[in-house]
């Protein structure tokens, strides 16, 4: 009897047969026409086209296949060629499709990150200003806000891209950017009105704005903090809020989410020990946001969760800190598999979540690694597209091989932001 079970080996093109899962090998992606390099063999025409290829071998992996080769040596009749013409030809027009697709796809990723790039300049131009008491600063910050509730609001797809950030960007800026992102996405889906978006951007744009005002030696300094070092850095949810209430121009209805970010739904946090619904909802909102990229994005690298880790640690370990309600928002709109998660396929493959559509997050975008594509050229695919291809499961870094964590570069900062405006998919 065949066993299924076996590790992979390599087999000679004669031994295929419809059912067996293969990986070819030293054929570039770009030059046959199947839309994967691993795949299940569904018909005696792609075995011809394989033949066609001039490929003669591929590595059989009965763990995916419905069946097993046959033995070796045993040549098999081949198809008419008219039909194998056909077979190629029909699966080279999905593939230029899908290579059109992916062209697409990575113009409107740089489009994005250019985008992202803009937004972060002009936000630490505007965060400076605010610091130094320039009330402009909190009407371009409006405009910027706007901007993003406008885009959040509207029926354009909100989805959430990992941007690659260059490493010289200060964190300050980023995690205030992350923080605005992802706060306003659950925002809209928890119902807020144009106004509530406005406030709930501005306050997390600006949450933490008090700590401009602790020196810079206590805040970077990690652990065994003295007791009133740590009293210090308490106080910046109430100096940000001295700081904006100041400015006139800086709407009321964001100043609970400066003053209660760390406030936590179980009355453990600071600077009141409020609980529950006493904390105003723009700052429940705001503290999901902000845990979540101080988890991610921890200022020791080897101690940053990834993005699936962080979810989980926060669902498990810290349930109680936070509404449970808009917990399970914030999760629903990153997705089980929150973009900069290095995921496992169905087909064996391994990739990293790019992008998410909270409308369809069983189906990220994903770039996918494959030896015999370049780096540069790496393939993209939206899972929408691939009905037989489903996550599996997400894969810790460490466990990565280092060759798939070079091609992947999985990115020691995990940032966000939302599609260009205007863009569908
Ligand atoms: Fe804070
Ligand atoms: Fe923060």
């Amino acid at each position: 009897m065949s066993d299924l079970n076996m590790p992979e080996y390599k087999v000679s093109v004669d031994q295929l047969k419809p059912g067996v899962f293969i990986r070819l090998e030293r054929v570039n992606w770009f030059n046959h026409p199947f839309l994967f390099s691993s795949f299940k063999i569904r018909s005696e025409e792609e075995i011809e086209v394989l033949r066609s290829l001039g490929v003669t071998e591929a590595i059989c992996i009965p763990e995916k296949s419905d069946c097993l080769p046959g033995p070796a040596g045993a040549a098999r009749g081949a198809a008419a060629k008219p039909a194998t013409d056909k077979a190629s030809e029909d699966l080279w027009r999905i593939k230029k499709e899908r290579i059109e697709r992916l062209r697409k796809k990575k113009a409107r990723i740089a489009e994005c990150e250019e985008r992202y790039a803009a937004s972060l300049k002009d936000l630490t131009r505007i965060l400076q200003g605010l610091s130094r008491g320039n009330s402009q600063s909190v009407l371009e910050a409006l405009a910027f806000v706007e901007r993003l509730r406008d885009h959040f609001l509207s029926d354009a797809e909100s989805t959430l891209h990992l941007m690659n950030v260059l490493p010289q960007s200060e964190r300050v800026y980023s995690h205030a950017l992350n923080v605005a992102v992802l706060s306003m996405m659950v925002g809209r889906d928890a119902g807020l009105d144009a106004q509530a978006m406005v406030d709930l951007g501005m306050g997390a744009l600006f949450h933490d704005i008090g700590e401009t005002r602790i020196e810079k030696r206590v805040l970077r300094k990690r652990g065994n903090l003295t007791k009133p070092e740590r009293e210090l850095i308490e106080k910046h949810p109430q100096y940000g809020q001295e700081m904006l209430g100041a400015i006139a121009e800086f709407p009321r209805g964001s100043l609970p989410a400066v003053l209660q970010h760390h406030e936590r739904h179980d009355g453990s946090g600071y600077p009141a020990g409020l609980a529950g619904e006493d904390i105003a909802l723009v700052a429940r909102i705001v503290a999901i946001a902000d845990v979540y990229d101080n988890h991610c994005n921890h200022p020791d690298p080897e101690e940053s969760f990834t993005p699936y880790l962080a979810l989980s640690y926060m669902f498990t370990q810290q349930k109680k800190l936070f509404d449970k309600d808009l917990l399970a928002l914030f999760i629903r709109c990153l997705g089980v598999y929150p973009p900069g998660t290095v995921v496992q396929l169905s087909n064996g493959s391994i990739g990293m979540v790019m992008a998410v559509n909270p409308d369809n997050q069983l189906c990220p975008s994903l770039v996918l690694y494959d030896p015999q594509i370049p780096k540069k050229e790496a393939l993209i695919i939206d899972l929408a597209d691939e009905p037989d291809l489903k996550v599996e499961k997400s894969i810790r870094l460490k466990h990565l091989p280092q060759e798939i964590f070079d091609y992947l570069s999985p990115r020691t900062r995990i940032t966000y932001f939302v599609e260009p405006d205007g863009n569908v998919r």
